[in-house]
């Protein structure tokens, strides 16, 4: 989709349908009415017969019939008030479904018709251009009927002139590139396990390095994780004929001298449990153990894409969790590469086995930060449900930063404990420390273990296991939190 800003100051067709959006209960706005006056007057009529009443997110489709206008105006419910964050969200959800289903080529939206309460034009463009591509993304892959991809390609927003369009335009570009990277995260969770294995991850990364000068790309293979002693990531993959990869991808975009951002993300390809064998009701599910990685594909995607002054390094460990005569029994205890021993009480606590390895391998970096991003715990998913991030962090303006980015993308985390008396739930009578904590703060216990390995620089832990996906109908991966970690990172680079 491509996103451009035009000074449009007539009624004139630019396009093959114009967007307008309304106030409820309030007399057209003086555009509203040129607008209409073009248009033969259907738009006053549509309102005054009570067909279209503007309540928010209300959408309605006219086609005017007349020669010197746009052949369809969808119009836009804005309700009484200005709108909240959340109603905007909404409002171009709803426009989105209907656009990107007519038969047209290009469109022309008059956004500058609609207030949002405390956010600037930028931000409306912006959050506008991400949700629309958001809006388009389509998983028909394995689908012998496929849906058709909308023929929509181009969008205008139409200003009424002035100063602000080279912001605005940025704010275009950013906020199509962050929906992209969403996008690339959701694709990479919807693919099946049997598609998207730890190669299939590696291959991608290689791919997404072609693309960008500044990025690289490097995969340590098994060989290497064992003399670099990664004795807890193998661990995971003793029962799986499917090849461990840990991806490490580098963008270099800022000075030579900046140090590097880090964000690590979990890819179990697929999460059996392993010997402790998971139950088997929504197991498929765990297809999705991998959103952590698909997260850091997507945030780096949209870094590259906005090209960001930015140092920034992603690390990938991917496995997949399976059992077999092979694989790592309770009991076992392994030594990580911090050289930290731990016993595995449960194979199904495997997401901080392979996460610990890569913090520790993260500090080669010498980074400025490193956030880790896991589908960690079931419950995370009971404790804030899908709505929220879980966040835990060692440093407060770490966790701030990353509240605040998660607020202005309309994609929140909320700060957890990492309190010693979590920590201590970990205590093991054979080894260092034990892979679980018991049923009680489960997602707390977690993070306090993964805290064991990162003591010596800046870090944060998100456990997107509610927020990453959608069960029940609406099944799919939802590509966060790539735009909280995009906001993120584009506030360090600023
Ligand atoms: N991948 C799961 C966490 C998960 C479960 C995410 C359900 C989303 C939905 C993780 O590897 C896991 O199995 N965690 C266990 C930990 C337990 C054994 C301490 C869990 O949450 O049950
Ligand atoms: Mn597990
Ligand atoms: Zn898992």
């Amino acid at each position: 989709m491509q996103f451009s800003v035009q000074a449009i100051d007539s009624i004139k067709r630019h396009s093959e349908c114009l967007v307008l959006p309304l106030r409820q209960a309030q007399p057209l706005t003086a555009q509203a009415k040129s607008v209409d006056k073009a248009a033969g007057g259907i738009i006053q009529r549509v309102v005054s017969q009570g067909d279209f009443s503007g309540k928010p997110s209300e959408t309605l489709l006219l086609h005017p019939g007349q020669p010197n206008t746009y052949p369809r105006i969808l119009l836009l419910g804005l309700g009484k008030n200005p709108l909240n964050e959340q109603q905007y969200q909404s409002a171009i959800r709803a426009l989105a479904k209907v656009l990107i289903k007519l038969p047209v080529k290009s469109a022309t939206v008059a956004l500058q018709q609609i207030d949002v309460a405390g956010r600037r034009d930028s931000w409306c463009a912006e959050m506008f251009a991400r949700l629309i591509t958001e809006a388009s993304y389509l998983f028909t892959r394995f689908k012998s009927n496929k849906q058709k991809p909308s023929s929509l390609s181009r969008i205008t927003l139409a200003t009424t002139g002035g100063k602000g369009a080279q912001a605005l335009k940025k704010s275009l570009a950013e906020g199509r590139a962050t929906g992209e990277g969403v996008n690339v995260a959701r694709n990479l969770g919807d693919l099946p396990g049997n598609v998207c294995t730890p190669a299939y991850l590696a291959t991608q990364a290689r791919a997404l390095a072609r693309k960008h000068l500044p990025l690289s790309c490097k995969i340590v293979e098994e060989k290497e994780m064992r003399s670099l002693g990664m004795g807890s990531l193998l661990s995971v993959t003793a029962g799986t004929k499917q090849p461990a990869k840990l991806i490490v991808l580098n963008y270099k975009g800022g000075d030579r001298a900046d140090k590097p951002a880090v964000l690590v993300g979990k890819g179990v390809t697929f999460d059996s449990g392993g010997i402790s064998l998971k139950p088997g009701a929504a197991m498929d599910e765990m297809k999705y153990d991998m959103c952590g990685a698909a997260s850091v594909l997507g945030a780096v995607t949209a870094v590259a894409s906005m090209q960001l002054p930015v140092n920034l390094v992603g690390i990938i460990p991917a496995v997949e969790n399976m059992p077999s005569g092979a694989a790592t029994k309770p009991g076992d205890i392994v030594t990580s590469m911090s050289g930290q021993t731990i016993e595995i009480l449960n194979t199904d606590a495997e997401g901080r086995l392979i996460l610990c390895d890569a913090l520790t391998y993260a500090k080669r970096f010498d980074p400025e930060v490193v956030v880790d991003v896991a589908t960690l715990t079931g419950a995370c998913v009971i404790a804030l449900g899908n709505h929220a991030t879980a966040m835990y962090s060692n440093d407060d303006e770490l966790a701030r930063q990353l509240l605040s980015s998660g607020i202005d993308s309309a994609d929140r985390c909320w700060q957890m404990p990492l309190w010693p008396e979590y920590d201590k739930q970990l205590k093991s009578n054979f080894a260092d420390m034990a892979n679980i904590g018991g049923r009680n703060a489960g997602s707390v216990t977690a993070a306090c273990f993964l805290a064991r390995f990162t003591k010596e620089y800046r870090w944060a832990h998100l456990d997107i296991a509610g927020s990453a996906w959608n069960s029940g109908a609406n099944k799919g991966a939802t590509g966060r939190p790539v735009p909280m970690l995009v906001n993120f990172i584009r506030n360090m680079a600023s």
